[in-house]
């Protein structure tokens, strides 16, 4: 279930609109905007040959996609897997597969819609707008911990734990766990990396065991002893008379575990590299909330964290002239839509005071992230944080990203401010 894959091969396609990028070729991946723009320059509708299928970098397919209930996450629900020739489960991930079952991200409606009504109201702008203060209070005290040193990897020392402290507070789990919770959820979203190997998917299935475990202990608790947490809350929320089960509690949990942090910290790190290479004084960026605000979009769109998302086609149907198979994988490429020349003036340039701003980082339709809300909080409070703290803020050394294509982040991000 991990990855969405193309099983069908696809033939017949034309030269013209056929492309080639190997995913974990480091000159690609260091700077995927070059293939990009020779997209938008050629067909932005192409089929990448590694993946085995069709994609799409202009904005306004990618948008439009997004939308279309022609496409969905899953595809189960419309089809066997004979019909569409999806290899049966692995049961050596069979605990990985558990926790994923019950993901928002693999549901379609009725189901979808269900169990995201249930979680929303955790998210909602009004709830996440009161977690200002403990945001700032956090970024000020991991800033006082490393402040006196000569340099840091701000990856580590700043981008990563607020994030996580954040979300292990609101489901409700000790802060001092977050470190575990982190090295879990690593593991396991090394998942969704191209070329997955056998030891990969192991370690990832341990982590997985590990994570439910922890978790069941937990849920145990609260069902004694409930809190004021989102856990509690997903443990007795209920909708139309029904509850959820305790699998579909901890595959929530792990999923706004997982996804509440990794792309969090890339855009923290992305942004800051952005900004520091920019030459832009920061002090204007953060000078106003809604300055604040604009420059966080820009970053959003300018470097994101997540760059390809895939859908299903949920039946035979045609997109830009492409006949489609039901079952087969479409690529929706929010980093090279965000770079659209037809959609942004400029669109290579990081511009926090452009006027034709706006962003398909945080996707769009049903899926779109119940998190971005509060991403955009942390994003905010801590980088404005952060330049308000050390304003001689710069880069030790060139900033690399990882090998893992689609979460698009720094390895590490060596600064100094002296
Ligand atoms: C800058 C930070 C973030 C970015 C760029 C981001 C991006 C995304 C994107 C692109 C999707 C849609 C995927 C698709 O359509 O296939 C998504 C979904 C989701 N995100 Fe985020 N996310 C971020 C932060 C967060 C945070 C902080 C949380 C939770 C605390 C979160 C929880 C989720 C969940 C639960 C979904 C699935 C929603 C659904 O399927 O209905 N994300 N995110």
């Amino acid at each position: 279930m991990a990855a969405i894959i193309q099983v069908k091969p696809i033939t017949d396609v034309p030269a013209d609109r056929s492309a080639s990028a190997a995913p974990r070729d480091p000159v690609f991946f260091q700077n995927p905007y070059a293939f990009y723009a020779e997209r938008h320059a050629t067909s932005p509708a192409f089929f990448w040959e590694e993946y085995g299928h069709w994609c799409f970098a202009d904005f306004k397919s990618v948008s439009a996609l997004l939308r279309d209930k022609r496409f969905g996450r899953e595809i189960l629900h419309v089809a066997s897997r004979e019909e569409i020739g999806l290899p049966q489960p692995k049961p050596h991930v069979a605990d990985f597969d558990l926790t994923e079952k019950f993901s928002l991200l693999n549901l379609e409606p009725p189901a979808h819609t269900r169990l995201r009504t249930l979680v929303n109201r955790a998210f909602v702008s009004r709830q996440v707008e009161q977690l200002r203060p403990r945001l700032r209070q956090l970024a000020n005290e991991i800033i006082d911990g490393f402040e006196g040193e000569d340099s840091v990897d701000l990856i580590t020392a700043f981008a990563a734990p607020l994030p996580a402290i954040i979300i292990a507070e609101m489901i409700g789990l000790p802060a001092e766990s977050a470190p575990q919770l982190l090295n879990w959820s690593n593991r396991m979203v090394t998942m969704y990396m191209f070329g997955v190997t056998h030891e990969t998917e192991l370690d990832a299935n341990q982590a997985s065991a590990d994570f439910m475990a922890y978790l069941r202990s937990i849920i145990a608790e609260r069902r004694k002893a409930p809190r004021e947490d989102l856990l509690t809350h997903m443990l007795t929320a209920e909708q139309g008379g029904e509850r959820l089960s305790d699998e579909e509690v901890m595959s929530t949990a792990i999923l706004l575990l997982n996804a509440g942090h990794e792309a969090t910290v890339h855009t923290t790190g992305n942004g800051v590299k952005s900004i520091l290479e920019s030459g832009l004084d920061p002090k204007t960026l953060f000078s106003t909330p809604e300055q604040t605000e604009a420059t966080v979009e820009e970053c959003l769109r300018f470097d994101a964290p997540l760059h390809l998302f895939t859908r299903y086609a949920l039946m035979d149907t045609e997109v830009d002239g492409i006949a489609l198979r039901k079952g087969d994988v479409v690529g929706l490429m929010l980093g090279a839509a965000n770079r659209d020349p037809s959609r942004f003036a400029n669109a290579d340039r990081f511009d926090p005071f452009r006027t034709d701003g706006a962003n398909v980082s945080f996707g769009a339709g049903i899926h779109f992230c119940i998190g971005a809300p509060l991403a955009r909080i942390e994003l905010q409070e801590a980088m404005s944080m952060l330049f308000e703290r050390l304003p001689k803020l710069r880069l030790a050394e060139t900033p690399r990203y990882n090998d893992v294509y689609h979460f698009h982040g720094l390895e590490t991000l060596k600064v100094r401010w002296d």
